[in-house]
C-alpha cells in the first residue's frame, strides 16, 4: 500500500505529541517535512523524529514537497491563512482547535475548503478519550434508560500557562481552549443544543481572558446539561486533564469519576467499570489521557482520507461546536438565553 505523505506545520509544544502519534501510524503515513516559522524548532523536532526536510515557510514546503495532507498545529491566529493556503494547493487539511478566532471566520473557512473540493478536519480529540467512549456506549445501550440530566466538569488549577504561555495572552481563553472540547463532548453524548446560558469569570489577574465558564444547556434529546470549566479551581482532587461526567436517567446513573472509573448505579446495584486508557511510551505523564486520544483521532481521520468512511470530526461538524463556544461568550456578555440552532 502507498503511504500517504504528510506535512506538519507548527513545531511547538503540542506538535511533538501529534508527531509521535502519527509515527504510531507509520505503516500508512510518511511524515515528509516539518515547518515552523522558527526554523530552530522545526530542526529540533526533525532530529528527534528523524524527519529529513524542514522549512520556515509553509509556501516553500508546498513548492518543494509532494504531500497528500497537512496537519496544522499552530496558534489560532494563523489557522485561517494556513488553511486557505493549503486549500489553494488542493491538499487535505487537519487543523487544531479552535478552527478560527470567530464563528464567521470558521464558517467562511469551511465554505472555502468546500469550494476548493478539499477535505477539512478539526483535530477534536476529547471525544476520543477512552472513558468518554465507554460512557457513550453505555448510554447508547440504554443502561440508565433515557437520560434527563447531566453534569460535565473540567475544573483544575493545573499551571497550563507553563507549557502554553500564549494562552495567557488570549482575550477569549477557557471557552475557546477547553470549551471547544467540553462542549463537543456535550454534543457527542447528548446531541445538539436547543438553548444555552453561560456566565464567566476571570479569577487569575495575570491573564487576559476568562478562566472560569459555566454553561447550562438543554439538548434536543431532553437532557439538561451543566458544563463547568475552570482553571481557577483549587480542589482536593486535582485531576488535570480528566473530565468528570455524571449522567442521570430514568433507570439509574453513570458517573465518570477520578482515574477513569465509571460508577453505574441502579435501584438494584452499584458497579464500578474501569475505563483506563492505554498509555504510549512517548506520552507526557500529565497529558497521557489526551495523548492516547490524539492517536485515536488521527486514526479516525486517516480512515476517511483512505476512503474508509466519514471521520467524526470534520470541520463541518466542528462548526456546531464552535457555534456553542462563541454563543456562550454572547450569552455571558449580554446575560442572554440563546437558541444556537436559530441564531
Ligand atoms: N487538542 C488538544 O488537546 C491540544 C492541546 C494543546 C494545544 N492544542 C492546539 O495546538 C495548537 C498549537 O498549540 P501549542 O501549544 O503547540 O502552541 P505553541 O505556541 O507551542 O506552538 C505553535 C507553533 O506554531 C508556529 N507557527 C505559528 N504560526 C506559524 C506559521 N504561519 N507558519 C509556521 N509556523 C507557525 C510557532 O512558531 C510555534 O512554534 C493550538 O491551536 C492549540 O489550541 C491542542
Amino acid at each position: 500500500m502507498n503511504k500517504l505523505k504528510l506535512g506538519i506545520v507548527g513545531c511547538g509544544f503540542w506538535s511533538h505529541y501529534q508527531t509521535a502519534a502519527w509515527k504510531e501510524l507509520s505503516d500508512q503515513v510518511e511524515i515528509v517535512a516539518l515547518c515552523d516559522r522558527q526554523l530552530s524548532k522545526a530542526k529540533a523536532q526533525a532530529e528527534k523524529f528523524s524527519i529529513n526536510r524542514i522549512y520556515n515557510d509553509a509556501g516553500e514546503l508546498l513548492k518543494n514537497e509532494q504531500i497528500d495532507f497537512v496537519d496544522i498545529i499552530t496558534d489560532v491566529d494563523s489557522h485561517v491563512p494556513l488553511v486557505k493556503l493549503f486549500a489553494d494547493h488542493h491538499k487535505q487539511i487537519i487543523c487544531q482547535k479552535p478552527m478560527a478566532p470567530s464563528f464567521a471566520q470558521a464558517l467562511e473557512l469551511v465554505e472555502y475548503c468546500d469550494r476548493k473540493g478539499v477535505d477539512f478536519y478539526i483535530h477534536e480529540n476529547f471525544r476520543w478519550q477512552k472513558p468518554i467512549r465507554v460512557l457513550r456506549k453505555m448510554l447508547k445501550e440504554g443502561l440508565i434508560g433515557t437520560p434527563f440530566k447531566a453534569n460535565i466538569k473540567f475544573c483544575s488549577s493545573f499551571p497550563v500557562f507553563d507549557n502554553q504561555p500564549f494562552l495567557a495572552e488570549l482575550d477569549q481563553f477557557i471557552l475557546t481552549d477547553v470549551g471547544t472540547h467540553i462542549l463537543d463532548v456535550a454534543r457527542f453524548l447528548f446531541g445538539e443544543v436547543d438553548t444555552l446560558f453561560c456566565q464567566t469569570h476571570r479569577i487569575n489577574p495575570k491573564i487576559n481572558g476568562e478562566d472560569v465558564a459555566n454553561v447550562f444547556m438543554t439538548h434536543g434529546t431532553g437532557v439538561h446539561c451543566y458544563a463547568e470549566l475552570s482553571y481557577a479551581s483549587i480542589l482536593e482532587d486535582e485531576a488535570f486533564p480528566q473530565t468528570y461526567v455524571l449522567v442521570e436517567g430514568e433507570k439509574g446513573s453513570l458517573h465518570l469519576k477520578k482515574d477513569y472509573q465509571i460508577v453505574y448505579t441502579s435501584k438494584e446495584s452499584c458497579e464500578v467499570i474501569d475505563a483506563s486508557p492505554p498509555v504510549f511510551a512517548w506520552s507526557l505523564a500529565d497529558y497521557a489521557l489526551i495523548h492516547t486520544s490524539i492517536f485515536e483521532c488521527n486514526r479516525n481521520i486517516l480512515s476517511d482520507l483512505c476512503g474508509e468512511g466519514r471521520a467524526e470530526t470534520t470541520a463541518e461538524d466542528n462548526l456546531k461546536t464552535l457555534k456553542l463556544v462563541f454563543e456562550a461568550y454572547r450569552s455571558a456578555k449580554d446575560n442572554l438565553i440563546i437558541h444556537p440552532l436559530n441564531s
